[in-house]
Formats: C-alpha cells, structure tokens, sequence
C-alpha cells in the first residue's frame, strides 16, 4: 500500500483526529486497550527481516484472531469510527495516535508522534507477541527481535499501569495498580513490595525485579516518576516507529510546517542581501 502524502492537509486531519481520540478515549474510559492495541499493532516487528511492525495490519480479522490480540476487537472498532471521520488517515497513523493519547488522557508524558505510516495487508506469523508465562530469556528474544533493549523492556512494562487482565482475554486476572485509569509510576512501586492478594503480577512482570540487569531500571522508576516518564516517552516513541522511516522534516503540528517555511523563505532573502552586497563591494572597487 502507498505512503501517505503528509502535508499541511494531512497534518490538519491527524490534528483532529487526536481531538476526537481524545473524547472518544475520555468518554468510554477505553485508555488501556487502545493502549494495548497501538502495542500489539507495532510489536510484531522483526528487524532482520523488516516485517510487521506499526503498519495497521492489526485491522484484519486474520490477526485481530491471534490469541495474543484476544479483545482487542473492540477497540479497532471504536477506532473505525474516527477513520470514518477522516478517511485520509492510516490506520497505522490511526492506531499509533490512538496510543498516544490514551497515555496523554490519563496523565501520562507527552510523546512525540510523527504521521507518516503505511498501511499493510501482510499479517505476520502468530507468536511473535510476548507470552506472559515466560521469563527474562524470552522477553529478550522478543525485544530484541524489534531492536529495542533491556531499559526499553522495563520502561515499555510500566504501561501496565493502566488497565487489568481479563480472564476470558488472557486467563489472568485482575488490575496492576490501585488506579488503572491514572498513569504513573504505581506499577513500579507494587511491583517491588511482592507478591499482593488484589493486584496482578505476570510472570513477565515479575522477572524484571529478579533479572539483575532488568531491576536497576525497576528500582529507578519506582522511586523516581520523571525518570520513568522521560524513559518511557522515548521507548514508546520507538516502539511507534519501528520499520518507520519518517520522510522529510514532517511534524504532526501544522505552525511548525509554517515556521520551517518561513525559516527557508528568510535564508534564501538573506542569500540574495549578501550577495548584493558582495556584487556592490566588487564593483566599487574596480
Ligand atoms: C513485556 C511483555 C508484555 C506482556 C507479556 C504483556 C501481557 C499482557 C497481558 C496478559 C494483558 C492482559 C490482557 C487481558 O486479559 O485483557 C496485558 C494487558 C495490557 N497490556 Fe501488556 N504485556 C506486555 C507488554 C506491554 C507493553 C509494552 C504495553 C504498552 C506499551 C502493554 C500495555 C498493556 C495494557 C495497557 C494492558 C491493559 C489492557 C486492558 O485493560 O484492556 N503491555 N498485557
């Protein structure tokens, strides 16, 4: 499928496709899953082999049925009705911003999103998601798969402080956090005092606190929100591009467009003004 052109009208779409994301994700409380979907859409990605990967193939029934997407029906759905409003958008764009705002909406960092996806009718092969049964060799086979590292790992798991497990989704059960509708860094904090009746622990959540290289990271964050947030806000901007090359110096606000414009529109008036002056001096003096 072709690149979608970005340009100021495009830029303007994804502009009010974040302001209905953002009622639509405030008035059904759906954060999390939209969350989730914009997750499960891009990890699929192989570096090797540049395949999967944020490119909306999400959409199609064939891998919306992959038993690690078990839910997640819904919330391409509930995204269906934004396309509907602006058809110009990828749903590779669509679901990546979908992402992004339901961190923004429930307090989490600002991330940096750069329109510009692709979409894709290739499916991957199913397993490339992590299994939440396993440990830490398996969270690094998957990871690195995508290219992203062990920080990535531990910063990109605090997602989980927003949502539950659902036992007819997964077979697990229950909320992370106290709050599963605020995002901070609760999940870290829980995360190290143990074992708790109420709140979930996966078993790929609790390898971070005993792999040695993953808890340094856990015990950062836990008591540290702005490090969390800064390190989570860049993992996740990675995570939203992998396999993405943005073209050109194209950014999702429409006044930086003008600004680049004029930026280019003053370096050429001061080109023209210096070489007058260079042409006058030269000839003055013959
Ligand atoms: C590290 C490996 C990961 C594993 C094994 C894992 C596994 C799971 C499982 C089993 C669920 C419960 C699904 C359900 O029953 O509804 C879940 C939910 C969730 N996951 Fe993960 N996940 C991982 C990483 C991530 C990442 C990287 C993100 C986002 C950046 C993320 C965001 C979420 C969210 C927001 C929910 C809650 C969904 C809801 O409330 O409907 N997860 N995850």
């Amino acid at each position: 499928m072709a690149m979608p052109v970005v340009n100021t009208e495009y830029l303007k779409e994804v502009d009010k496709a974040r302001r209905d994301l953002r009622a639509l994700i405030s008035a059904r409380n759906c954060a999390p899953i939209m969350l989730r979907l914009a997750w499960h859409d891009a990890g699929t990605y192989c570096a090797k082999t540049k395949t999967g990967g944020p490119n909306g193939s999400i959409r199609n029934e064939e891998e919306c049925a992959h038993a690690a997407n078990s839910g997640l029906k819904k919330a391409v759905d509930w995204c269906e009705e934004v396309k509907a409003k602006h058809p110009k958008i990828t749903y590779a764009d669509l679901y990546q911003l979908a992402g992004v705002v339901a961190v923004e909406v429930t307090g989490g960092p600002t991330i940096d999103f750069v329109p510009g996806r692709k979409d894709s009718n290739v499916c991957p092969k199913e397993g490339r998601l992590p299994d939440a049964k396993q440990g830490a060799p398996h969270l690094r086979d998957i990871f690195y798969r995508m290219g992203l590292s062990d920080k990535d790992i531990v910063a990109l798991s605090g997602a989980h402080t927003l949502g539950r497990a659902h036992p007819d989704r997964s077979g697990f059960d229950g909320p992370w956090t106290q709050e599963p509708l605020k995002f901070d860094n609760s999940y870290f904090v829980e995360l190290l005092k143990g074992e708790s009746e109420e709140l979930l622990k996966l078993p790929t959540d609790k390898t971070l606190v005993e792999d040695p290289a993953f808890r340094p990271f856990v015990e950062l964050y836990a008591k540290d929100e702005d490090a969390f947030f800064r390190d989570y806000a860049a993992s996740h901007k990675k995570l939203s591009e992998l396999g993405f090359t943005p073209s050109g110096a194209k950014s999702c606000c429409p006044d930086s467009t003008v600004l680049a414009q004029s930026a280019v529109g003053i370096a050429v008036a001061a080109a023209v003004v210096i070489c007058s002056y260079i042409y006058e001096i030269r000839k003055r003096a013959k």
